[in-house]
Parts: structure tokens; C-alpha cells; sequence
């Protein structure tokens, strides 16, 4: 086992802007399963992630849902940390750029920089994206449009303050040519040099006066800081850097890796090496630009004939299904296309048929033949042993040197590269054959024993990978807690005499054409109810109601009733006839509230009573007066009024 040497990984933070999609879940579920793998192997972690709040776009959202900012961003905060919780993430910090820690250390490091004559007052006028948050040049628009992501820009003219990052391109693309590995995958590296850094680097505009959301400007306070500088920061304030408690910078930074989507390896490997570079820092030592998970035929955003919401995609199928279709469909560093087809058919090829029903055969082979014991290994055929023992014991340093480039789908490759030997291995050994003999019986005790002792190893492989499954082959296997660490995974760790326990299905297989029948009925649900609220938006707003004089509430007589009898009216889907006491007057009322209270829910009840309405006849009954209730617009919602404390029927209610 090596040395708990310290590993520092990041996500990016994300813009707390929308609710997060499948696709947003692929940078953090990768660097959690890089986060495990290392603590498996030792390392003592940190694992940072958070949100990035402030910026232009969040303030037009708030504004447009009548919110503050603050109170938007701590609303969606709360649903990514649900997500994290859901997904199982480990991380060990969680940064928000609200946070007072962070605001104080953006303000110093823009505070040096000005104070070393790095960033300087001028006046900027250029094109802003602000769905990316990035500023453009004329020449690098692509047909007048953000070249990112294709939307229309914004002119900019505003007084700035502006870096000077020109002075540091030189040292930059010194760094990146010396360092190989400090871009990744290395074809990002080149596209940095050949499209930003070679053709020359402009001073960067880093603080905006025309909205307030975002860290201000100490000494100069109609600015705030733009805000990728101050998202980027979020890598060295997390530890500490420029607080009372630096210890953890100190121990951590130069960050590992920096794991981020490849839209935003620019600013990851441009500004802020540069900004390290101007602060006198180490510059981290990776930035991973992982590609984009999409759909077929567009982005995940534009989303509508898919199951995206990742919530429902862990209630569906379960989380250690969504993380190995996440950590496994696509070459880490590429683009890959998600679709519900590709995961079911990776849930059942992967999880049920190979891992699961090896797990599933075994288990009850033992049991069957061995009394549920797993058996000393008896007589051993060189040819058919060999090979699988081989693979097993090779399978750890497979798994480590795809690791060692982040290659996170082969390494599960080569994890389920074992399983699909192990079955292979049944199949050569034909083990109902050999249960049919005395001498059957002393070498399927050996075919019994390596498969359970290469599922034990598949199972540890996998802890960096799937949170609950690798506990529930354990379970089943009988696998002691002293046998589930990395280092026993050189084969034969197993006792013979190990008790096997029967369990359910890891991964139950799915039908895919009820399944995808299934999904189907329900996008059209999704869909009828965005239409339907779609149409109700576009509803002109209801007028406020005009004042009235008191003397006109006083005409309405509203009484205290209780409901002594209550039943449903047969002829109505609505309706509900009370009966209620009224200061010792008994009348009859008929309310359509049937689909939110049963007659019992209302017996005993005190309600507000409007009492000079005038009679209405309803299905043939009179209803002498209306219940009061509070309900919503679409009338999903409703509640019947009362009073907080017990009170007479009867009584007035002004
Ligand atoms: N706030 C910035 C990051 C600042 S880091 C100092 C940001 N946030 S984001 O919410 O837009 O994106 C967060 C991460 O999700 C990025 O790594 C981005 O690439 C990733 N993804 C968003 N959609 C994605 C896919 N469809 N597929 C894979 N990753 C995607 O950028």
C-alpha cells in the first residue's frame, strides 16, 4: 500500500441557473469515481465541488421569477446537493462563490493584482455571451453569433478593469509545451496553442458596472468581478488560500486534476494558469477536458424526446445503473450519445446478464452443491484454471494503468473483462456435468472456488465505480471485511468454508420493449403537461380586483358553520351536500369540493359560511349559502377555511 500522499480534485462548480440534466451528472460522477479510486489506493483526497452563483445570467433569472438573487441560487443550490446525495458523490467540500470565505479571498487576489500594476481601469466595448458569461472579439464571432454556443451576443461598453494576461502568454505556452500532460486529452492542448494562445492573447476585461450580482470591487465598489475570475479562484479558496487557515492549500495545491467539459477547458487553461502565474502560484498539474454527453440529433439542454432528469433516471433504474452507464458508455475525453435504448441495453448486457448472473449462478451453484460453503479447490485442469487465475491476478495493474490516464470506461473494461472470463470459464467447465460424479465433484470444488473468488475480486475492483453493489456481492459471497480492501486482491484471499447467502438480483433484466413502451407514454405525459403550462403562461395576467368600501364587505354576511351531516351528491363528479348548523339554524349547502374531501374528512368541521347568498338549486338540491375555501389558479390545490381556535357556530366573521 503506498503513502497516504494527499490527491486534490475538482469538478467545476455549476451555474445554479436550471435544474441539472443527466449530462451535467457526467463531470461529477467521473471525478467522484477518480476520487474513490484514489482513496482506495491510499491517497488521502479532496474532492471540491459547488456552485458557481454570481454573473448577469443568474440576476436576470431571479429577476424574471420575481426572486432575489440570493433566495434563486440557495433554492437551486439545495437541489444539486440533493442530486450529489442521490449519486452517492463523496466529495469533501462543497464551495459556493456566495460563501464570505470565498468573497474575501476574490477580493484580495484582484487587490494584488491591481496592486501590482497587473490589472488596470480602461473602457471596454466588445461582445459579451451571456449565457456563457464570456467576452468575444469581433474577429472571433462566428457569423456575428457567441463561436461557444451559437446564440446572439451583447454589445458591451462599459468602463472596465482589464488583466494583463498578454504579459503572461508567453511563460503559458512555454508551460503547456514543456508539460505535456497538463492539458488533457493532448488534442485540447494543441487547439488552446493553435487557436488562442498563438494567434495572440488580448487583455482580458475583468469587472462589469451594469449589474450588481457579483463580488464587488473593494476600492472601487459600482464594479464587481467578472465572473469567471471569480469562479476560477474557487480551486485555492476552498483550501484556504489568503484566509487565517491555509493548511489545507498547503497541503493540497497544485490541485491533481482539474476535471471540466470541454467548453470550458479554455478558461481553464488559459485564464487561470495566468492568474496563478500573476499570484506567484504552483499551476495545477492536469485540466482533464472530458467531451459532452448528447442526445441523438442535439444538446441535452434542447432535450424533449428523453428521460434526462437524472432523479428519475436513479429512481428507474437505480443509482449504480446510472453511474456505470455515466462512467461506461463513452471514452472519457470524447462526445458520446445518450439515449434510454443505450442504457437499458448496457443495464442488461453489462450489469444483468454478465455480472449479475454470474453473481446469481454462482452463489446458487454453491448452494446447491456444496451446501451454500464455498469448497476447498480440489482437483485443478492446468488449461482451463490457468488462464482465468492469470486474468484475475493481471486484472488490478489493468485496471491501475487505465486509471493512470483517467480511462475510466476501459478500466470497467477490464473489470468486466474477468466477469465475461468467468463465464466463459462456466461454460468450458460445464460444472452440472461435473456434479453428476464423486470425481466431477473434487473438480467442480475448484471451479467453484475461483469463481468465487474472482467475483470477490471483481467486487472490489468495482467499490471506486458502483456505491452498492460491490457491499451486496459481498453479502452474498460471505466476503469478511478484512477481504474488501485493495490489497487483497491477489487471488486466493478467499477461506475455504466461507458461507455464500442467497440475495436478490443485482440488476434485475428489463424488458426493452415494455420498457421503452413505458417511457414513451410517459414523454407524452411530460409533454402534454409542458403544453398545458405553456398555455396557461400565455393566458393574460387576471386584473386586480378594484377597491371596495367596508361598507360593501358588510354586505356579505360570512357565519361560522359546523358541518353535522355530510354525503356525496350521487348525479355529480363534484359535488358534496353539507348539511350545517348554523347558531342553532340548520341548512343545507351544496359545495363542489368532492375531489378533495371525502364527507368524512368534513364532519365535525367549523367553515366559513357566506349566509345571504342567494338560494341556488344544484343537481335538484337547494343550497342555501357557500363554503369558503382557498384554492390555486388551476385548481389543484384546495382547502376549506376555519378557525385557528374552537368557536361557536353561528358566530359572525368580519
Ligand atoms: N460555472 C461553470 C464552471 C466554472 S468552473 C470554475 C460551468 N457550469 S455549468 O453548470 O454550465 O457546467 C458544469 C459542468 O457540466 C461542465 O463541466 C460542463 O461541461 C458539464 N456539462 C454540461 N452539460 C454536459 C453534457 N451534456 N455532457 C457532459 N458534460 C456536460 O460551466
Amino acid at each position: 500500500m503506498c503513502e497516504k500522499k494527499p490527491f486534490y480534485i475538482t469538478t467545476p462548480i455549476y451555474y445554479p441557473s436550471d435544474k441539472l440534466h443527466i449530462g451535467h451528472a457526467y463531470s461529477t460522477v467521473a471525478t467522484d469515481a477518480i476520487a474513490r479510486y484514489k482513496r482506495q489506493r491510499g491517497h488521502e483526497v479532496f474532492f471540491l465541488t459547488g456552485a458557481d452563483e454570481h454573473g448577469q445570467k443568474i440576476e436576470r433569472k431571479a429577476k424574471a421569477e420575481g426572486v432575489t438573487p440570493q433566495q434563486y441560487v440557495d433554492r437551486i443550490v439545495a437541489t444539486f446537493k440533493d442530486l450529489w446525495k442521490l449519486l452517492d458523490i463523496s466529495y469533501d467540500h462543497f464551495i459556493r462563490t456566495t460563501d464570505d470565505y470565498h468573497v474575501a479571498a476574490v477580493q484580495k487576489i484582484f487587490k494584488q493584482l491591481y496592486d501590482q500594476g497587473d490589472i488596470y481601469k480602461a473602457s471596454y466595448t466588445g461582445h459579451y455571451c451571456t449565457p456563457c458569461e464570456s467576452f468575444w472579439l469581433e474577429r472571433q464571432l462566428v457569423d456575428g453569433k457567441c463561436p461557444d454556443c451559437g446564440r446572439p451576443t451583447e454589445i458591451v461598453e462599459e468602463e472596465s478593469y482589464f488583466f494583463k494576461v498578454s504579459k503572461y502568454a508567453p511563460a503559458l505556452i512555454e508551460h503547456i509545451k514543456t508539460h505535456p500532460d497538463f492539458i488533457q486529452p493532448a488534442s485540447r492542448a494543441n487547439e488552446m496553442l493553435q487557436n488562442f494562445l498563438l494567434p495572440g492573447l488580448e487583455d482580458l476585461c475583468v469587472s462589469r458596472t451594469s449589474f450588481k450580482w457579483g463580488i464587488p470591487v473593494t476600492f472601487d465598489e459600482k464594479h464587481v468581478v467578472y465572473v469567471w475570475l471569480d469562479a476560477l479562484s474557487n480551486y485555492i479558496t476552498a483550501l484556504g488560500w489568503g484566509s487565517d487557515n491555509d493548511a489545507n492549500f498547503k497541503k493540497f495545491w497544485p490541485a491533481d486534476v482539474h476535471i471540466v467539459g470541454k467548453e470550458i477547458v479554455r478558461f481553464h487553461t488559459i485564464i487561470w494558469p495566468i492568474m496563478l502565474m500573476a499570484l506567484g502560484l504552483p499551476l495545477p498539474k492536469q485540466v482533464y477536458g472530458h467531451g459532452w454527453l448528447v442526445l441523438d440529433g442535439g444538446k441535452m439542454s434542447k432535450s424533449k424526446g428523453n428521460v434526462v432528469d437524472p432523479v428519475k433516471l436513479c429512481d428507474r433504474y437505480g443509482v449504480d445503473a446510472i453511474r456505470y452507464f455515466l462512467l461506461r458508455e463513452v471514452p472519457f475525453g470524447s462526445d458520446g450519445v445518450f439515449s434510454n435504448e443505450a442504457l437499458i441495453k448496457r443495464i442488461n448486457t453489462d450489469l444483468a446478464n454478465d455480472l449479475g448472473n454470474l453473481l446469481s449462478r454462482t452463489v446458487a451453484m454453491i448452494g446447491k452443491y456444496f451446501d451454500g460453503v464455498i469448497p476447498a479447490p480440489g482437483v485443478t485442469v492446468a488449461e482451463e484454471d490457468d488462464a482465468l487465475i492469470a486474468l484475475a491476478n493481471a486484472t488490478p495493474a489493468n485496471v491501475d494503468k487505465q486509471m493512470s490516464e483517467w480511462h475510466i470506461p476501459d478500466a470497467l473494461n477490464e473489470i468486466f473483462n474477468l466477469v465475461r472470463a468467468c463465464n466463459k470459464y462456466i461454460d468450458v467447465t460445464a460444472p452440472w456435468v461435473l456434479a453428476k460424479t464423486e470425481e466431477g465433484k473434487a473438480r467442480l470444488a475448484t471451479v467453484m472456488y475461483n469463481l468465487a473468488e474472482c467475483l470477490r475480486i471483481v467486487g472490489v475492483l468495482l467499490v471506486p465505480y458502483l456505491t452498492s453493489t460491490p457491499a451486496k456481492m459481498f453479502e452474498q459471497l460471505g466476503t469478511p471485511e478484512n477481504l474488501r480492501s485493495i490489497d487483497t486482491v491477489a487471488f486466493g484471499g478467499t477461506v475455504a468454508g466461507t458461507a455464500v447467502v442467497k440475495g436478490d438480483a443485482l440488476f434485475p433484466r428489463i424488458d426493452v420493449e415494455k420498457e421503452l413502451a413505458a417511457l414513451d407514454a410517459e414523454m407524452e405525459a411530460q409533454k402534454a403537461a409542458a403544453e398545458a403550462a405553456a398555455k396557461k403562461a400565455e393566458e393574460p395576467a387576471e386584473e386586480p380586483i378594484p377597491e371596495i368600501e367596508y361598507e360593501d364587505f358588510e354586505k356579505i354576511d360570512l357565519r361560522l358553520a359546523k358541518v353535522i351531516a355530510c354525503e356525496e351528491v350521487k348525479k355529480a363528479k363534484k359535488l358534496l351536500k353539507l348539511t350545517v348548523d348554523v347558531g342553532g339554524e340548520e341548512r343545507t349547502v351544496v359545495s363542489g369540493i368532492k375531489k378533495w374531501y371525502a364527507p368524512e374528512d368534513l364532519i365535525g368541521k367549523t367553515v366559513v359560511l357566506v349566509a345571504n347568498l342567494k338560494p341556488v338549486k344544484l343537481c335538484g338540491i337547494e343550497s342555501r349559502g357557500m363554503i369558503l375555501c382557498a384554492s390555486d389558479a388551476a385548481d389543484e390545490k384546495l382547502s376549506a377555511l376555519t378557525t385557528l381556535s374552537e368557536m361557536e357556530s353561528g358566530l359572525k366573521v368580519r
